[in-house]
């Protein structure tokens, strides 16, 4: 029997059974040949036959299942953005490109800066989502603030450093170890985008994004991690540090090896450089900006040796008119929830990556780092989370097939080896073979802490 049964899983029963069939299955460090049955949204079992018949059964015929991937820094917009993204189009590209899970941040309109507003994005949510979301909210510095939001749910609290999304005196140390106290004392984990505003250019004519690219600097990013680390080992709270752009900032937070600490890397800043931003403009312009060719294949080779804690994507999707303007005035972002698994299946094909490497970043540790406790593995009494692969299918990034609002990609023309298949989401099968084919509302709304 199922001994993980929380009242979260009861209301999911009633879900159709599901069983996948000869499949090549993840399991901690290897791929084993079997079958898998969900019921009530979990995994039940798993075998090299199982005998039981499901509702529904899926003959994968050698297809790899991996664990569903979960995204920890999505942009799924919503409410008064829903013309850059809403969370239906957001959580269906999600699906498509293998994530069962994602975690959005708090940059909304309006912003997700308190308990209120985010049970409020919660409920807004709910019933238009395909896979599971939960929410970050704003870095504020008000204990009781902090504290209402850990009961809301909220995964962590997000400082983001160029321009704080509740407003915070940002330049001053003493703030900053408030909004880190806050974060300790309600068990929050605190998420950075570590870049330095007084670093970061203000004034002067840009006429090309290349200059754009190349005028925000490292050293914003070198000396906001610098500080935030000195911060943090005075007060001792959780902290991630997003998106990390240079392999010398990854080096400084993993050479303290400290279980606190955690880093992300995204496929963006692992596989291009400040040379594609010369080619491509917009479409490659995001913040922290791609960086050098050298910085590139320094940033690959310590992801491939397992130096960043996980992989997300940082899907930040803007309309086209937003984007293609003068570079000062381009929004930064890019959407990248389609492309990540193929691109990074492309380097198992090719041998730059290993494959557990590939389930470590993008599933398994992610689910650790944020305490999904039930998600980010294959086995008896986790979340019917999973993503059949076809590892030999070839493919061109196309962005025009995009499930996202935004149909644009740095990625685009890439050739792939390796591809999604099928993704199954607390049981429910939400995307096969191209479309979409479930309707909006399975996904669940997840809350920290409550060990979905
Ligand atoms: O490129 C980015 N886009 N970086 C961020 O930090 C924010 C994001 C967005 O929300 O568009
Ligand atoms: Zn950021
Ligand atoms: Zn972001």
């Amino acid at each position: 029997m199922n001994n993980l049964k929380s009242p979260e899983s009861e209301k999911t029963s009633g879900l159709p059974s599901l069983i996948i069939r000869d499949a090549n299955i993840w399991t901690k460090n290897d791929t084993t040949r079997g079958s898998i049955l969900i019921e009530h949204g979990r995994i039940q079992k798993i075998a090299r036959n199982i005998t039981e018949r499901a509702d529904e059964e899926i003959l994968a015929n050698g297809l790899l299942v991996l664990p569903g991937l979960v995204d920890a820094h999505v942009h799924l917009r919503d409410m008064n953005l829903s013309y850059k993204e809403d969370f239906t189009t957001g959580t269906a590209a999600a699906a498509a490109g293998g994530f069962t899970s994602v975690i959005d941040m708090p940059n909304s309109l309006p912003p997700t800066d308190s308990a209120e507003r985010l049970r409020e994005r919660a409920r807004r949510a709910s019933g238009k989502i395909l896979v599971n979301v939960g929410f970050h909210a704003a870095a504020v510095k008000d204990q009781d603030a902090a504290n209402e939001m850990k009961s809301a749910g909220a995964f962590s609290m997000k400082l983001y450093l160029p321009n704080p999304i509740a407003p915070l005196d940002i330049d001053d140390d003493r703030v900053v170890v408030q909004v880190l106290d806050a974060a300790k004392q309600a068990s929050l984990l605190l998420t950075v985008h570590a870049e330095d505003a007084t670093k970061l250019p203000r004034t002067g004519e840009i006429k090309t994004f290349a200059e754009l690219v190349r005028l925000r600097r490292g050293n914003a990013e070198t000396s906001a991690v610098r500080r935030i680390l000195r911060l943090q080992r005075r007060i001792g709270c959780r902290v991630h540090f997003c998106h990390v752009s240079l392999p010398s900032s990854l080096s400084a937070i993993s050479n303290l090896s400290s279980s606190r600490l955690s880093s992300e890397v995204t496929p963006h800043h692992t596989l291009l450089s400040e040379n594609h931003v010369m080619t491509l403009g917009w479409k490659a312009w995001m913040v922290p900006p791609l960086r050098s060719p050298k910085d590139t294949r320094k940033l690959f080779h310590a992801m491939k040796m397992g130096i960043p804690t996980i992989m997300a994507t940082d899907h930040a999707p803007h309309t086209v008119k937003e984007k293609a303007r003068l570079p000062r005035k381009s929004s930064p972002g890019i959407p990248g929830l389609e492309t990540a698994l193929s691109l990074m299946l492309t380097m198992v094909n090719n041998g730059k990556l290993s494959l557990g490497r590939l389930v470590s970043l993008l599933s398994n540790n992610p689910a650790k780092v944020f305490d999904l406790r039930s998600k980010g593995r294959l086995e008896s009494g986790a979340d019917g989370d999973l993503v059949l692969v076809d590892l030999k299918k070839r493919g061109t990034i196309d962005p025009e097939k995009f499930f996202s609002k935004a149909h644009y990609s740095p990625f685009e023309g890439w050739k792939t080896q390796g591809a999604v298949h099928t993704t199954i989401v607390n049981g429910l099968v939400v995307y096969r073979d191209g479309e979409i084919v479930a309707k909006p509302g399975g996904g669940k709304v997840l809350k920290s802490g409550r060990h979905e």
